[in-house]
């Protein structure tokens, strides 16, 4: 791969050092996915364990409003976790840098390992619990890292195909999970608890690689003023001694940080230079969430089952597969057709796969083959979501903001996409019990009201530098000044930048 990723992005701009910082930044994404996808196979046998520990504890058998409680519970405090961890991600960005977040961000990833990998020895499910918590924790916050190091040490042509790493990372995490899950693997009575602890491999590997990658020269010059330190770390990821480009560059949005100073969460709401990139950001965020993409990933195997599907288990690895492959698709494809038209196909190509589920899952008492139909409806939904839905609204919150903002435009970003997260997780079994086949109609609905707002709202950023768009939006936002809101609406934002 690495030989036909070299043919297809310029050869001079993918250094080694530059391979070696994303590479090592993405192993939190891979964190990410891994925890997303960890839950689904194992569940009989986690269950059985909550059964028996509750069984010696009270001496009889647990409910089953009980235990779909507590299961709920420790499916669903991962994305509580990931919302608190992403709200907080610029109370540490700045202060210790980038790299240094990271680093940091391990040691909540091996309390977690510890917690979940050694909570059958202690005969507590609570255990199980706090480290599902622990390592939302570590995820909210990588998802708010990772991209934000990857798109400030990306050189702009890259900056799309590199930010796509974060979400590769991320579905690799995923099939890894569903592959180690099986219970020919770990996920059996015996080894689920290393199933749940081998959180700690990756952090460890994060923490030896970490101390080998530069911090953000974006963050050393716009942050702390460290012009020489900047420069250097540049020629190191550029290959090049000429950095004069990037160095004027991210002094221009220096320059224009000086101006706006920092940003705080409110300002972004408030001031109408941010609104309309605030109002962008979130709507993709919850783009990507309300699609119903974790629907598939929490609950495909019960998806599969009630669709007639005769190996639930290996259409989900099936599925776990093509998510993966689309996801490379999208890499080398986001920086030749732009984000908002892959944004845009995604979509749509999502809103068309919901609709042919719906179809097999209302045919299915007439016809058994719409059995697989329905693999072929979620296997579309998949590779449409990674076409744009999925990578996309992660890289472009970098993308539409400067310096001053970005911190707290990620962790607005997170927040949102987090929460869509956490209620698709906890009302998915409910809303389909009370619509039945009908349930990804839903979706749809959602699909093509987002296909609406990012045809009429959402700008393209390929091949910008972030000085140039966020430019463009001052330009529309003193243009809505000078104009009425009708006026500006028919402007459109695409046509402004
Ligand atoms: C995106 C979503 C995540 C989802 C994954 C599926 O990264 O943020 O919630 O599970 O895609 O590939």
């Amino acid at each position: 791969m690495t030989h036909s990723f070299f043919l297809f992005f310029p050869q001079q701009q993918l250094t080694w050092p530059l391979m070696l910082a994303v590479g090592t930044a993405v192993i939190g994404s891979l964190q990410f996915g891994y925890n997303t996808g960890v839950i689904n196979a194992p569940q009989n046998i986690i269950e059985a364990f909550y059964n028996k520990t509750w069984n010696d504890r009270y001496g009889e058998i647990i409910s089953k409003t009980t235990m779909t409680s507590l299961w709920s519970l420790s499916v669903a405090i991962f994305s509580v976790g990931g919302i608190v961890g992403s709200f907080s991600v610029g109370l540490f960005v700045n202060r210790f840098g980038r790299r240094n977040s990271m680093l940091m961000a391990n040691v909540l990833a091996f309390i977690a390992s510890a917690l979940m990998g050694f909570s059958k020895m202690g005969a507590s499910w609570e255990m199980l619990i706090i480290g599902r918590f622990v390592v939302g924790l570590y995820s909210g916050l990588s998802t708010g890292f990772v991209p934000m190091y990857v798109g400030e040490v990306a050189p702009t042509a890259l900056r799309g195909a590199l930010g796509t790493l974060h979400q590769l990372g991320i579905v690799i995490g995923i099939l890894m999970a569903q592959i180690f899950g099986m219970d020919v693997i770990m996920g059996n009575e015996n080894t689920w608890p290393f199933l749940l602890g081998f959180t700690f491999i990756p952090a460890l590997l994060q923490c030896c690689l970490l101390p080998f990658c530069p911090e953000s020269p974006r963050f050393l010059l716009i942050i702390r003023n460290e012009e020489n330190k900047a420069k250097s770390v540049l020629k190191k990821l550029r290959g090049t001694t000429d950095v004069a480009a990037d160095m004027q560059e991210m002094k221009e949005e220096s320059r224009q940080m000086m101006r706006e100073k920092k940003v705080t969460i409110p300002e972004l709401f408030r001031s109408p230079l941010y609104r309309q990139p605030i109002a962008v950001a979130i709507m993709l965020q919850l783009s990507q969430q309300l699609s119903g993409i974790n629907a598939v990933f929490y609950y495909s195997t019960k998806i599969f089952e009630k669709a007639g599907v005769k190996q639930p288990v290996y259409a989900t690895i099936g599925a776990g597969v093509v998510n993966t492959a689309f996801t490379v698709v999208s890499l080398f494809v986001v920086e030749r057709a732009g984000r908002r038209s892959l944004h845009l196909l995604g979509l749509l190509g999502m809103a068309g796969s919901a609709v042919l589920m719906t179809i097999a899952l209302a045919l299915l008492e007439k016809y058994d083959w719409m059995s697989y139909i329905s693999i072929v409806a979620v296997f579309g939904f998949v590779a449409f979501f990674e076409i744009g839905p999925g990578p996309i609204p992660w890289f472009i919150v970098a993308e539409l903001f400067s310096q001053g903002p970005r911190p707290s435009a990620f962790a607005v970003a997170g927040f949102c996409n987090w929460t869509a997260n956490f209620i698709v997780g906890m009302c998915f079994q409910y809303v389909e019990e009370l619509c039945g086949p009908y349930v990804f109609i839903i979706f749809t609905i959602f699909l093509l009201g987002f296909f609406i707002f990012t045809y009429f709202k959402v700008p393209e950023t390929k091949g910008r530098t972030f000085d140039e768009i966020s430019a463009g939006f001052r330009q529309a936002a003193s243009a809505a000044e000078k104009h009425s809101p009708e006026e500006l609406n028919s402007l459109g934002a695409d046509s402004q930048l």
